[in-house]
């Protein structure tokens, strides 16, 4: 692939920054300053897509709201992975309705993954005349542009045409205060799995540059973040598109030689390509974080196939073997899905045994879910789906109880945790996290919050510890 095509030259971001003054200039001119809400479905990409927005929108003069009645701009950034997320975007979008009402001059914008998605837009186009402004992930990084049309002209605008996909550096971010961040390496997807929609509405594969990202991190330190990710759909490929000799653990070697205390994490890695260079790099590097999000899937070699997962269920079991080789205490998570198109009862057997086998510390269950446009979405489906309900719970149960006991062989160890924010009740109003993600909850002064501390842990659940400050 060539560089060119998919950078976004300084220029054109410098000339989106020109429509952030343009409605700067405008803002300013008002009594009472203006509010913007920025909603997030979705992934950690997402997240960090928000932070985007909310960085143009603060650069726009905007102050963020969490409230809907009171925001003139409010943006949805949206998640088109399962129909369960897309169906709760359309009634929360639906009931906008009425908040416009109220406020006509108030702005909708629908943006993220499900916007890329054509029959979604058209949807909006016809259905949902409230909205305003449509825009793909390809457009975020022309938000105030647009914006600025929608503004300008008082007219609707649409920005969703389809591409591979570009990378565009100096967008401004506004993070979430705490202690923790995310950093995108890369954007898009080259794997094409056949249930999933990322690849057709986040673009192709493309890395950011090694030195942008390796800037970033030293900043983020400098500014006391504790606790970094790594963001990209699959980590694993990292750099392949740079031609430059640098791969995913390269960039964590240097990423781990940023002097100060942190941590360094990463989402999500294919199976096919986590390498031994990888879990080597991860087992002498001291900021990499011990914890490997490795999602599977299946355990059936049949339906990884349909899937197109690209490893057969041996080969993903010698990788959490090599992977435990060398980091023997690493936390590792896991995606799977039940009840893909024409997975009979005996193929989900074998997904049974291979968490069984594994004994994952915690694992994402979903049911499947047809996306237009996927070739899973066109292939038989018998099972019904109590059937795959029955399925998934036998799946959950099992889970839990592996959680529960990983979980209780915590207790009696005191572990280094960084406390990462408020909880929920008063007996144990602080949160942290171990080095392997594991969520603790205890009490303590509000003050230590982005702090490590020695903690003891005193209990366990299915989903947490719960400790005290040593
Ligand atoms: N890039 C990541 C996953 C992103 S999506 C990876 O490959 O690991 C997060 C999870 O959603 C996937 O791992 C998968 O388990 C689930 N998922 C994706 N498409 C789905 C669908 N159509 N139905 C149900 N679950 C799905
Ligand atoms: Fe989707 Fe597969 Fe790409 Fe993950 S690797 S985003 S599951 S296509
Ligand atoms: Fe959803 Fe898009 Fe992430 S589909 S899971 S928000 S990449």
């Amino acid at each position: 692939m060539s560089q060119d095509t998919t950078r976004i030259a300084a220029e054109a971001v410098a000339r989106q920054m020109a429509y952030c003054d343009r409605m700067l200039a405008l803002n300013e001119g008002r009594a009472v300053p203006p509010r913007a809400l920025v909603d997030t479905y979705g992934c950690q990409q997402n997240e960090a897509d928000s932070e985007r927005l909310r960085g143009y929108l603060r650069a726009m003069g905007y102050d963020m709201t969490e409230r809907e009645d009171e925001a003139d701009v409010i943006v949805i950034n949206t998640c088109a992975i399962r129909e369960h997320a897309e169906d709760r975007v359309f009634g929360n979008i639906g009931a906008l309705v009425h908040t416009k009402r109220r406020n006509p001059a108030q702005i909708i914008c629908l943006c993220g993954c499900m916007a890329q998605e054509e029959h979604v837009a058209e949807r909006i186009r016809g259905s949902f005349r409230h909205v305003d402004l449509v825009f793909g992930p390809h457009a975020l990084w022309k938000f105030p542009e647009l914006l600025w049309r929608v503004v300008s002209r008082r007219g609707r605008v649409f920005e969703t045409t389809d591409e591979p996909g570009s990378i565009a550096e100096g967008i401004p971010l506004l993070r979430k205060e705490g202690v923790k961040a995310w950093v995108s390496i890369m954007y898009g997807c080259n794997n094409f799995c056949t249930y999933c929609i990322v690849p057709h509405v986040r673009g192709r594969e493309r890395s950011r540059a090694p030195e942008i990202i390796l800037d970033e991190v030293r900043a983020l330190v400098g500014q006391g973040y504790r606790d970094i990710t790594f963001l990209g759909q699959n980590v694993n490929s990292y750099g392949k598109d740079l031609g430059l000799a640098v791969d995913f653990a390269d960039l964590l070697r240097m990423a781990n030689e940023i002097p100060g205390e942190f941590l360094l994490r990463f989402m999500t890695s294919h199976p096919k390509d986590a390498s031994q260079k990888l879990f080597e790099t991860m087992a002498s590097c001291e900021k990499a974080a011990p914890h490997f999000h490795l999602p599977v899937q299946a355990g059936n070699d049949r339906v990884l196939r349909a899937m197109n997962r690209s490893y057969t269920r041996q080969g993903y079991l010698d990788k959490v073997t090599a992977l435990r080789a060398v980091i023997p205490d690493v936390v590792i998570t896991s995606d799977v899905i039940v009840g893909f198109p024409g997975e009979t009862a005996e193929e989900f057997e074998d997904t049974m045994t291979l968490i069984k086998q594994v004994r994952y510390d915690a694992l994402f269950t979903f049911l499947y879910s047809p996306r237009k446009g996927t070739p899973a979405a066109e292939m038989e489906d018998p099972m019904p789906r109590e059937e795959k309900m029955t399925h998934f719970q036998r799946l959950v149960d099992t889970q839990n109880e592996i959680s529960a006991e990983k979980h209780q062989a915590y207790v009696g160890q005191t572990v280094r945790c960084l406390i990462d924010g408020k909880g929920e009740d008063a007996r144990n109003n602080l949160t942290a996290r171990t080095p392997g993600n594991r969520l603790v909850h205890l009490s303590g002064d509000a003050a230590l919050i982005g702090t490590l501390q020695e903690i003891q842990i005193t209990s366990a659940s299915t989903w947490a510890l719960f400790g005290e400050i040593r």
